[in-house]
């Protein structure tokens, strides 16, 4: 029997490869070319299902131009590359990767925040440009992190991780907002306290973003709400780009409104506002929240899973619009791939 065909749209572990290879006959990327959107579509042709990773966008135009894909199996946790009511409507299941990286981007969240109120980077940069010549009682003095108040934004399974090691690592105070306040058991795990947008923005000494990109979240960060910050305090985004207004930003830290910044997300990355290259009160790092092996594999074969238990077993693991499942667009794209007409 001629196996389903995939594919694989960036590059991957040789062992998620082989895994897939057992069921799939799999087109990949290990040359890790970036493809144009044509050139995406040309390579989906006769595919029922495709790994993708945040570079795609997968859109109308897309789904359109590929009738016979069934599912995107995203390997991110994270899924604003995906118009997901154009899948859904379109009859194309969505799937991401919760839960497997959580601690470690929880624990970066907090690389992040300490190097920035800390100072780590630009003291660096002092020494390696030879500028250290002796000690000062106030070289390089940042902002205390344990006992201070930590601010979250954006409480799911990343924050409330971050929260545990404020409370627990650094026994500060952790206060969340949230769309909808947490439960009371989970969020007396979490051991933080619900408030408002302000009084987070207002009381925080360090704020870490952790919250879903959308329309309704973009610039959730602005000149408004850098206004509401103390001027001592340190923001941290390790969410997405376009949740800060990354200009207001690099206004708020160039003019002492705002102490620091780590920044693991941009506005139209991988380019950087060059505003905020050029600060040296930031810490910039290139969207890795979730890299290690362990955890980038994790995720990869949660991706892989989602395809086999879908294409094989019409068991998705980790589905973002399940009621794609059994829809008529779905029969449909599933009768174009086994050549039987649906219905
Ligand atoms: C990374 O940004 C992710 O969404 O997994």
């Amino acid at each position: 029997m001629t196996k389903p065909r995939i594919l694989v749209t960036r590059a991957v572990f040789s062992e998620v490869l082989d895994h897939l290879g057992e069921y799939f006959e799999v087109q990949s990327n290990q040359a890790d070319e970036i493809w144009s959107k044509a050139q995406l579509v040309e390579r989906l042709h006769g595919k029922l299902g495709a790994l993708t990773t945040g570079s795609e966008r997968i859109d109308t135009e897309l789904l359109a131009a590929s009738p016979m894909l069934q599912i995107c199996a995203n390997m991110a946790v994270g899924f604003n590359n995906f118009d997901l009511d154009a899948m859904t409507e379109l009859g194309v299941l969505g799937t991401n990767t919760p839960d497997v990286l959580t601690q470690t981007t929880a624990d970066f969240g907090f690389a992040l925040l300490l190097a920035a109120a800390r100072r780590v980077t630009e003291g660096e940069h002092y020494l390696r440009a030879g500028e250290w010549r002796r000690w000062r009682y106030d070289m390089f003095a940042g902002a205390e992190v344990h006992g201070s108040t930590l601010g979250i934004l954006g409480m799911g399974r990343i924050g409330q991780a971050i929260a545990r090691r404020g409370a627990m690592g650094f026994e500060m105070q952790v206060i969340y907002h949230n769309r909808s306040r947490l439960a009371p058991d989970v969020e007396a795990h979490s051991c933080a306290r619900y408030v408002g947008k302000e009084e987070l923005l207002r009381s925080a000494d360090h704020l870490v973003l952790v919250l879903p990109y959308s329309q309704q979240s973009h610039h959730a960060i602005g000149a408004a709400e850098l206004a509401m910050m103390k001027s001592t305090a340190t923001l941290v985004n390790i969410a997405r780009g376009g949740i800060v207004d990354d200009l207001a930003l690099a206004d708020a830290l160039g003019h002492g409104r705002l102490a620091a910044a780590g920044l693991d997300v941009f506005e139209g990355e991988p380019t950087v506002h060059p505003e905020l290259l050029a600060l040296k009160n930031v810490v910039l790092t290139p969207h890795i929240a979730s890299a290690t092996i362990p955890t980038r594999k994790a995720m990869a074969m949660l991706a892989a899973e989602n395809l086999i238990g879908f294409l094989l077993l019409g068991q998705p693991v980790s589905p973002l619009n399940p009621q794609v499942l059994g829809s008529p667009q779905q029969v449909q794209r599933k009768g174009r791939a086994t050549g039987t007409p649906a219905g």
